[in-house]
């Protein structure tokens, strides 16, 4: 046989075998017309303008809790515990009130094949705030039905957009706080992608033009307050040119209203070794970045700080928080026997986020104060996550003896720089 005549029979089974396609293109196209439809909706809903709550005014604030999966339920009572010495007085004249909030288990949520079960949200939304401990997400492959996260689910319902999470090391001069775009990005439509064929398949990466800028105007709004002077927004809008390029165009028309900051722009790939380079880290401020980003550098950063286990992260809608640990449920820490000497600070950190942003200014900052003299300063019980180190309980322990010293605001001041 000539050799064009191989080419000819190749060129004809192709085209079969495209034919045979035709009704997995039909369907796929059809699945994404349904996603961008409800996108569009989407698109719509969020640029409307909202009114933030203003928590000041509430006769009684509800804290919700929910401990989570894995060593969730440990640092969540540690945390507990901590806030309920803090809060006393609150506490007691009724002006706050804690709901602990049990069945969001991942045996429960497997069991209901329910992300977020019904009556779980429901007490969820009884209340104004809500501190929660890592929850597991189950992935393809691993044996269990393949549910939606309970964090994405939670962050969806409540337009939880905007994920802030701060990362200091005092002794580097570092202090920064990145502003991860919440909802959107791969995890948007993360559950709703296909296999358009069964070798072929496909997720969705969403950025809309109001989703951008809501976080990047609190990003900018963030340094404003805070007196910062540089915003850095990193995407990798190079490559991903469509969705990355709205973002990086949205900074730049939104960093004009604020000029008495500066802003750069950065690739994903070069910030995220910057963020190890000693000469250049420390000039990186307030940092805005879409989701999926957000999610690697801040575990990255967390653990220049000492470890996943040492940052918090809130979750901010204009109607509602979550407060959390950055990190994950550390399922292997709870099989090697390990789960008593998990970090609570993640998730007390989480704590001062909360406290603050509901305006109870004076306990965030004593509960901030103290976990630096715990955790930085004056380390008394050093956390290793394993048995060579001390418990979340010690540390706990150590944590509500600090805040009870009458001391406490001298001792934070002696260790700032003057
Ligand atoms: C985080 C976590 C979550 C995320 C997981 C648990 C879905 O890694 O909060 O960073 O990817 O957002
Ligand atoms: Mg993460």
């Amino acid at each position: 046989m000539a050799f064009w005549e191989h080419i000819l029979i190749r060129k004809e089974r192709a085209s079969n075998e495209m034919s045979g396609h035709d009704a997995a293109l039909d369907a796929a196209s059809a699945h994404v017309r349904k996603l961008l439809q409800e996108q569009v909706q989407r698109v719509e809903r969020i640029s409307k303008p909202v009114e933030w709550i203003d928590y000041s005014k509430l006769d009684k604030l509800v804290i919700g809790v929910i401990g989570g999966d894995g060593i969730g339920p440990i640092i969540a009572k540690e945390t507990v515990r901590v806030m309920r010495e803090l809060l006393r007085t609150e506490l007691n004249s009724g002006k706050v009130q804690i709901n602990e909030i049990r069945g969001l288990e991942i045996e429960r949520r497997l069991k209901l094949m329910q992300p977020l079960p019904d009556d779980v949200l429901s007490e969820i939304r009884k209340c104004h705030v809500l501190l929660k401990g890592p929850t597991t997400t189950p992935e393809e492959g691993s044996g269990v039905a393949n549910i939606e996260s309970a964090n994405i689910s939670i962050r969806r319902v409540f337009d939880l957009f905007a994920n802030v999470r701060p990362v200091r090391i005092p002794s580097q001069g570092i202090d920064w706080v990145f502003f991860r775009e919440n909802t959107e990005g791969e995890y948007m439509l993360g559950s709703k992608g296909l296999m358009v064929t069964p070798d072929l398949a496909m997720d969705f990466k969403i950025i809309t033009k109001p989703g951008a800028e809501r976080i990047i105007r609190l990003a900018f709004e963030h340094a404003r307050k805070t007196g910062r002077k540089k915003v850095t927004v990193v995407t990798k809008a190079n490559v991903v040119k469509t969705t990355d390029g709205l973002f990086l165009e949205t900074a730049r028309r939104v960093a004009k209203e604020y000029p008495e900051i500066s802003w750069d722009g950065w690739y994903i790939d070069v910030f995220t070794a910057k963020l190890i380079d000693e000469k250049r880290r420390r000039d990186f401020q307030v940092v805005v970045l879409p989701n999926l980003y957000g999610d690697i550098v801040t575990d990255e950063a967390a653990e220049l700080q000492g470890g996943v286990g040492t940052a918090g992260s809130a979750n901010l809608g204009a109607r509602f928080g979550m407060f959390e640990a950055i990190h994950g449920s550390a399922p292997r820490m709870i099989t090697e026997g390990r789960g008593a000497y998990a970090d609570p600070l993640s998730l007390m950190r989480a704590a001062v986020m909360m406290l603050e942003h509901v305006g109870m200014m004076a306990q965030s900052s004593k509960l901030a104060k103290a976990l630096d003299i715990c955790a930085i300063y004056e380390p008394r019980v050093k956390i290793t996550g394993r048995q060579d180190g001390g418990s979340a309980s010690q540390f706990a322990d150590e944590v509500i003896a600090t805040i009870g010293d009458p001391r406490l605001a001298d001792r934070w001041q002696s260790f700032q720089k003057t």
